[in-house]
């Protein structure tokens, strides 16, 4: 495993993260063995969010910290709040109120890192800034980041906080590559060239904002994956061939795509199986060439100017 320095903090993330999205239906047994070989390939980091499974998948988790209290100190936590049922919500009692609720089911006493979820229309970030300020000084949370914003939105949050802002979590895979489209493709009138989220990529670098890319592997939820789809032959085909040259398959190539790009991105995989997890790894070995770099990101469809 290869680690991050946050900057502005005293973390140093593993390369790749869990994420905790998907755990709620395993048992605690089932979820041990997955912990414990993250923990074997040196994860350190585990996403979570107050609506994962409706709370069921901190709950789970929290059963395993339970069993085994001493993996706690060896963990990053993060959980992220603000998405409720028809209507998102940053209000500083709801904010502290979801902390509190996530607390008592993963069974600690504070989480490493606090993510809002995304952008809430009516977010006052005077209130933000003071809910942070409390789960803060009540060691609760250590530090803070968002999910889904744009520079814009970042920048109004920060203005009001003294806590620097340091993840922000946003989809991005070699399917839904709309960060990269954009910056490729400027200046031009084609689909690709809408820049879609204010320019983030470049922004989160600017700033030293870590950017966590969620569903590493996913086309869309109603497609599911887009390994062996039929609607990316192409892209599969080339994952294929290259999958013999760089000798990994094609859930680990599409990991090292993510990584390759110098960013120094921590993608959130979403697997719950110990034996995908351990393919995924092998990514952070792998260095793909500049030309097998764009052969990926061309194959589904898009244009080089
Ligand atoms: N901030 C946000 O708005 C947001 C949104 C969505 C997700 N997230 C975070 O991102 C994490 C990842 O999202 P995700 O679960 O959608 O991402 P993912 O890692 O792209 O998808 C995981 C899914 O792909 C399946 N899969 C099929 N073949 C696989 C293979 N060869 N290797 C690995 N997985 C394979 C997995 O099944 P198996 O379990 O059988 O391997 C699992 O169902 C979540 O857990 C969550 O923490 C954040």
């Amino acid at each position: 495993m290869k680690y991050i320095d946050i900057l502005n903090s005293d973390l140093k993330v593993s390369q790749i993260a869990l994420g905790c999205m998907r755990i709620a239906g395993k048992t605690p047994e089932q979820l041990e063995k997955l912990i414990s070989k993250a923990m074997d390939l040196g994860i350190n980091f585990f996403d979570h969010a107050d609506i994962y499974g409706g709370g069921k998948s901190e709950e789970v988790f929290g059963e395993v910290l339970k069993r085994y209290p001493k993996w706690r100190e060896k963990m990053i936590i993060q959980t992220k709040c603000g998405i409720c049922k028809g209507y998102y919500d940053f209000s500083k009692k709801h904010i502290i109120e979801s902390v509190n609720k996530s607390l008592e089911r993963l069974q600690t006493d504070y989480v490493d890192v606090l993510l809002l979820h995304r952008p809430d229309a009516l977010m006052d970030p005077k209130e933000v800034a003071e809910a942070f300020d409390e789960l803060y000084e009540n060691k609760k949370v250590k530090y803070f980041g968002v999910s889904n914003m744009t520079p814009y939105q970042i920048e109004l949050i920060q203005k009001y906080t003294k806590h620097k802002l340091l993840f922000n979590q946003v989809q991005f895979n070699v399917v839904n590559a709309g960060m990269i489209d954009s910056g490729i493709n400027a200046n031009m009138t084609n689909p690709q060239s809408v820049d879609h989220d204010g320019g983030i990529l470049d922004y989160c670098r600017i700033h030293d904002i870590t950017i966590q890319p969620w569903s590493i592997l996913q086309a869309s939820w109603e497609k599911g994956t887009f390994l062996d789809h039929p609607d990316y032959q192409k892209l599969n085909d080339l994952l294929a061939t290259l999958g013999e040259k760089y000798k990994v398959n094609k859930s680990t190539l599409s990991l090292a795509w993510i990584l390759r790009h110098p960013a120094s991105m921590q993608p959130i995989a979403g697997t719950t199986s110990p034996d995908h997890l351990e393919e995924l790894c092998q990514a952070v070995d792998i260095e793909l060439s500049r030309e097998d770099w764009y052969a990926l990101y061309l194959s589904v469809d898009r244009p080089l100017p």
